[in-house]
């Protein structure tokens, strides 16, 4: 029985099935303003679009009567072992969807025994973060300031707080250009703040801002020599987040850092780059199994996890799909958005022959077809 009153909406009473479901719910339910900074991809969104419409063009091999009556979606990541491959990309802002914030993602995350990137841009502080969901398996996403003791500051604060490994991501040089976000003049209302750097960001600073940031905080000069720069102050492993080419792949390893995430930003920056699965393959050949490749962007089904795995992902990481949740009921809503894909993922397993995660490889790909 629909017990929901909204005309032609969806409420919190309808049967959540798949997480378009969260989409839309978090569509009607949030702010104009907030609902376009969440959904934002960059000029035309071709990137962001494409993301997803990727996933749809890529076709599996099936095998059957491989006795799929148990299966088992366990892996591991930087050596720790997470229940499924699929964990939280950082995003911005949580409070915006949910009044808790950052708080009942990191709560959702450790209950689902997955990892969670916490972004710098948090509304909820780190030390918030782990007070909450103190077992947590957790990374934590960079970005190097102009001020090189404020990026210092916070990776001595993280890593005594017990995350695991350092996401800096490379491909902010400058905002992307968002056309809705400028339409709106989007940036985070006064009653919320990034809470990490609280009073060292004068939010109320007169002068240009980024989403309610000063707009010069970060560092567009930042190149492979930070990385050594990182490297020099902190013993966690590194993962950098935003490759998209072979040659770059290369490098990273070559800089000996521990991952690659493989990643678009969701679309949000350069409109016409690939989508970030189609720019997969051409990194795992390249790195070769030397560190552990990730992806994210456009994932939405449990096939979409099947497909990254077959083609080399260690992991992936969902970004809008968590806010969604957030907007539709907190940690419950983050909880149900990653019990869905989990059951979606060992059902697309099952379906293709798969047990384990060690038995999904290349040959489930249709290689023809792409
Ligand atoms: C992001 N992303 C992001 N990345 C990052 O490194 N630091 C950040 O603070 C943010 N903030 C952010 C906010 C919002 C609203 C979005 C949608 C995205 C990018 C994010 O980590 C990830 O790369 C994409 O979201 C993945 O694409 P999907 O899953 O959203 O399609």
């Amino acid at each position: 029985m629909n017990i929901c009153n909204r005309e032609g909406g969806r409420c919190a009473e309808m049967a959540m099935v798949c997480l378009t479901d969260f989409e839309e719910y978090a569509k009607e339910h949030l702010s104009k303003a907030t609902w376009d900074y969440y959904a934002a991809g960059a000029d035309e969104c071709c990137t962001r679009d494409d993301n997803l419409l990727a996933y749809k063009r890529i076709r599996l091999r099936p095998r059957i009567l491989r006795d799929v009556s148990v299966s088992d979606t366990r892996t591991t990541v930087q050596g720790t072992e997470i229940s499924f491959p699929v964990g939280i990309a950082p995003t911005a802002f949580h409070c915006l969807a949910w009044h808790e914030g950052e708080v009942a993602t990191a709560r959702a995350t450790e209950a689902l025994n997955t990892c969670y990137i916490t972004s710098t841009y948090s509304t909820c502080s780190v030390e918030e973060i782990v007070a909450a969901a103190p077992s947590g398996y957790r990374w934590f996403q960079l970005y190097v300031y102009r001020d090189r003791k404020l990026s210092e500051q916070i990776v001595h604060r993280v890593e005594a707080l017990g995350y695991k490994a350092l996401v800096l991501t490379v491909d902010v040089p400058y905002t992307g250009k968002r056309r809705n976000d400028i339409r709106n003049q989007f940036k985070l209302p006064p009653h919320l703040k990034v809470k990490n750097f609280d009073g060292v960001f004068q939010q109320e600073t007169a002068g240009p801002e980024d989403y309610g940031i000063p707009a010069n905080t970060l560092d567009p000069s930042i190149s492979w020599k930070d990385v050594y720069w990182l490297q020099s102050i902190t013993r966690l492993p590194i993962i950098i987040k935003g490759i998209l080419t072979k040659e770059d792949a290369e490098l990273a390893v070559e800089h000996g850092v521990q991952g690659i995430i493989v990643s678009n930003h969701g679309g949000r920056q350069l409109d016409g780059g690939p989508a970030s699965i189609d720019a997969l393959s051409e990194i795992v050949d390249t790195v070769q199994g030397r560190i552990e490749v990730y992806v994210d962007g456009g994932i939405r089904t449990g096939s979409d996890v099947l497909k990254a795995l077959a083609l080399g992902a260690k992991c992936v990481f969902i970004g809008r799909p968590a806010v969604w949740g957030l907007a539709y009921k907190g940690e419950e809503g983050v909880r149900e958005v990653l019990q869905i894909l989990n059951d979606e993922f060992r059902l697309s397993m099952a379906l293709s022959g798969c047990r384990n995660v060690a038995e999904i490889n290349r040959n489930l790909i249709q290689f023809a077809k792409l």
